[in-house]
């Protein structure tokens, strides 16, 4: 049998990549950044950045993917020789540990799915303290998280057209669907407008280096770039596809998502007087709320379908990102599948514990002393995906420039696409990948390194 499989159609493609794309960053973390950066200057930001230039580095990607046919590793290798292998190599670390911390977030979404559909959450007084309590309870965190990781496995095992693509092709539409109906209930809500004023008016004066950063780390993440995970994704894809079609469908549909969830949740933050500079906690503090004021009932069912929505939302994004390490070990170590994906799966879960531990549970992992005092969650999680995956795209874009050369890239962008060698769309991802690119992301990891590890407001 063949151990690599491929997407059967272009659809399917693009709902899986779109599936990897959307997840817990768009909803979980994408509402807490712009919180925290200023509102509407941080969405404005972070809109720029990913058209200008994560779209590139996502046809890029997806390029070096379908040219080859293999594994990040073995892509990087077979194109540019051993030495760049290493990029690789360097990309499927970052996929295992993402996930370790992911898998613990997905947890959380997974026990607010059960407690609010089974036990009596929407009962409760005060969600901030509620969420306090949930994430220090060790063996919630555990079962949860080891659930989770279960179910990706499981999915992952069946490969990528009975698993992949079929678990995306239900997900993806159905989340669509209750974001829009929860939005429009919660825009009648009082104060509302004043959320959608912090979330589209934008206040210039806000924007910081900071803002600009944490921008590019949030539309990496939230774009599953700079890891290889389209690379990955890439290599199931036949020739005849139009590689910018689907690249701009999949940055559509996850700016969607990310758009969507912070009209969602900025009204609810406002009409509920709470603060949106909250953090990680931002969305579990504040949904309960709007599930709780529609009834024991509806908010049951309503509540309980919206979390279920986002583990499907996650699972998609665990599933590519544990295909990752799973590909690299069918390709380059001959290993069957199966095993591959249950000793994977067995090793993110068990690096996911300090994570699972971070939130007050155990005292060394709350808080680590060489880490700002931050716990151990926020330490993978700003190391692995805020500063490396921008990392991450600036080393692809050199491999794209100086070693596999951006004329063979064309080249491979053109198959499905015959009008694109000469076009002005050329031009602007050459230059951009060859220039732009690798200066601006370098700085920009620079920056996001010195300032997560010495603090840059004490620098400059
Ligand atoms: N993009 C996913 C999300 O937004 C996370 C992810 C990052 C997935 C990197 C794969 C690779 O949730």
């Amino acid at each position: 049998m063949d151990q690599r499989g491929s997407f059967t159609s272009r659809i399917g493609f693009i709902l899986a990549a779109a599936g990897s794309a959307v997840g817990l960053g768009n909803i979980w973390k994408f509402p807490y950044e712009t919180g925290q950066n200023g509102g509407a200057a941080f969405l404005l930001i972070y809109l720029a950045l990913t058209f200008l230039f994560c779209y590139p580095v996502m046809v890029g990607e997806i390029s070096i993917g379908r040219r080859v046919g293999l594994d990040a590793y073995g892509s990087y290798n077979k194109l540019g020789g051993k030495k760049w292998g290493f990029l690789g190599l360097y990309g499927i670390l970052c996929g295992i540990m993402i996930l370790s911390f992911y898998n613990v977030v997905a947890g959380w979404a997974f026990g607010y799915f059960l407690e609010i559909s089974f036990s009596d959450l929407l009962t409760e007084e005060n969600y901030g303290a509620f969420f306090g309590r949930y994430v220090v309870d060790f063996w919630d965190n555990l079962i949860f998280s080891l659930c989770f990781m279960f179910i990706t496995a499981f999915i992952v095992v069946k490969g990528v057209q009975g698993g992949i693509e079929r678990a995306s092709k239900i997900m993806m539409p159905t989340l669509f669907v209750i974001l829009i109906a929860l939005i429009v209930y919660s825009l009648t809500l009082p104060n509302a407008m004043d959320g959608v004023r912090f979330y589209l008016l934008p206040d210039f004066s806000e924007i910081t280096l900071e803002t600009l950063y944490s921008g590019m780390g949030q539309a990496f993440f939230s774009l599953s770039l700079g890891m290889g995970a389209l690379i990955t994704y890439g290599s199931y894809v036949n020739k005849q596809q139009n590689i910018l079609k689907s690249a701009l469908t999949i940055t559509f549909l996850d700016i969607s998502v990310a758009f969507l969830a912070g009209l969602l949740i900025f009204p609810l933050v406002f009409s509920q007087g709470q603060s949106p500079e909250q953090g990680p906690a931002l969305v579990f503090v504040v949904l309960p709320g709007i599930f709780q004021a529609m009834g024991p009932v509806l908010g049951k069912v309503v509540g309980g379908g919206f979390f279920l929505l986002l583990c499907f939302a996650a699972l998609t994004s665990t599933i590519s990102l544990l295909e990752v390490p799973v590909a690299y070990m069918v390709d380059q170590k001959k290993v069957p599948r199966k095993i591959s994906v249950w000793i994977l799966a067995a090793l993110v879960f068990i690096l996911g514990i300090p994570s699972m531990l971070s939130q007050g549970a155990v005292d060394i992992f709350s808080s680590l002393s060489f880490y700002n005092d931050k716990s151990a969650l926020d330490f993978v999680s700003e190391v692995f995906s805020d500063i490396s995956l921008p990392l991450g795209g600036c080393l692809m874009t050199i491999f794209i420039s100086r070693r596999w050369n951006s004329k063979n890239m064309s080249e491979e962008i053109a198959n499905g696409n015959p009008r694109y060698k000469g076009s002005f769309i050329e031009s602007y991802i050459n230059f951009t990948i060859t220039y732009v690119c690798p200066v601006l992301l370098g700085l920009f990891s620079i920056l996001i390194i010195i300032d997560k590890f010495f603090g840059l407001d004490k620098i400059l």
